[in-house]
């Protein structure tokens, strides 16, 4: 093991640093840069099925159920079909109604985790149409859903899943891409993204470079806290859940991803002078929403740290401010995402957590 990690102490930080070669894994080979167009091989004989579709159903646990929810809003403005996400635990508590012309989608890293695979033998028995996105070729969910997708991250060790929530984030809107590839009214938006997938490994290495600031802030901010807040909405709701899970775990400090316009319906009351809250603000077309929610946190004298795009002039003058650079607005969120995930490792270090095996947690979880 210690030779695998390589230069690193943990096996999460050398995930979290794998991720300019792990979205270029998932992407290889897929994507027509030039003819701006995506192939899913795993896919390509249930095309026309998932397209004709009544609804895509995406059922997933923990960080996979947060790459559900990031690219969910992409999923249906590319495709016009109508998406609901379960967690599986909760779809198998409420035996879900399933039907024939549904698609479910089951995004699971390990693909062994066992709430995910028994929502896939339940809609397998209705007759939907299955469709696996796992990191392991030969998974049970690879092998028993009718088609699929790898996001081919490569091994992921770390308990804490990093470079396979980016993977698969890519590979679901890869997935889009595909599925809406003779919508005319969506050519250009296909263009911009696609286009946005060729940059985006060397955008990941630009986020990187922050990993010493966000050792500061740990060091110096956020270490002995409490408590945290990670506020937004729209594309970087997820980023919210998701960094906050990624804090839970490995600092033991509570942390709770928040939507914006939910702060008045309760969560503005936990805000203070000793409440630390990060504030996700880039560019796309929330920001405004978002801004309000800034000046409601700094108007109760809470501490804001501000997630923002690089020369973004807009956001005030406030002490704390973590510039990542842009890209479109239906990707930003594998940006948001490493600064968070760096700010989790320094907290769990400083903390004197052991990174890779958080207490009471396993990589895979095959017990209901
Ligand atoms: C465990 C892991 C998480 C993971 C979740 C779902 O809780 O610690 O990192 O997100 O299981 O696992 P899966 O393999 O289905 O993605």
């Amino acid at each position: 093991a210690e030779i695998m990690k390589g230069s690193f102490p943990h096996f999460m930080l050398k995930e979290i640093y794998e991720q300019p070669d792990s979205v270029v894994n998932t992407i290889r080979g897929r994507v027509d840069f030039n003819e701006h167009r995506v192939i899913l091989g795993g896919l390509r004989n249930y095309l026309s099925s998932i397209r004709r579709c009544r609804r895509i159903v995406f059922i997933a646990c923990g960080t996979s159920y947060h790459s559900c929810i990031a690219t969910r809003a992409i999923f249906e403005e590319l495709t016009e079909i109508p998406v609901s996400i379960d967690i599986a635990s909760d779809f198998l508590d409420r035996k879900s109604p399933i039907f024939r012309d549904d698609v479910c989608i089951f995004v699971s890293q390990s693909g062994e985790t066992a709430d995910t695979i028994l929502c896939m033998r339940y809609c397998l028995e209705r007759g939907a149409l299955c469709v696996g996105v796992t990191n392991t070729v030969g998974s049970t969910i690879s092998r028993e859903t009718h088609c699929g997708v790898h996001i081919n991250a490569g091994p992921e060790i770390g308990v804490a899943s990093t470079k396979a929530y980016t993977s698969q984030f890519l590979a679901l809107v890869m997935m889009a891409l595909q599925l809406s590839e003779d919508r005319i009214s969506m050519i250009k938006r296909r263009q911009d993204i696609i286009d946005g997938l060729r940059e985006l490994p060397e955008l990941i290495k630009r986020v990187l470079e922050l990993d010493s600031s966000l050792e500061q802030l740990a060091e110096n901010v956020l270490h002995k806290e409490k408590s945290l807040l990670i506020l937004s909405r729209g594309f970087q709701n997820a980023t919210c859940l998701e960094g906050a899970l990624k804090i839970k775990e490995l600092s033991y400090m509570h942390s709770e991803g928040i939507l914006a316009g939910e702060l008045k319906h309760g969560p503005l009351a936990l805000i203070d002078e000793n409440m630390p809250a990060i504030i996700i603000m880039t560019k796309d077309s929330h920001y405004p929403k978002v801004m309000s929610a800034l000046q409601q946190v700094t108007a109760r004298k809470g501490r804001p740290i501000v997630i923002c795009n690089e020369g973004d002039d807009r956001v005030p003058d406030i002490e704390h401010v973590i510039r990542v650079p842009g890209t479109v607005d239906c990707l930003m969120g594998i940006l948001t995402i490493i600064p968070l995930q760096l700010l989790s490792y320094h907290l769990a270090v400083k903390n004197g957590v052991d990174v890779d095996f958080p207490r009471n947690l396993a990589k895979s979880v095959t017990v209901e």
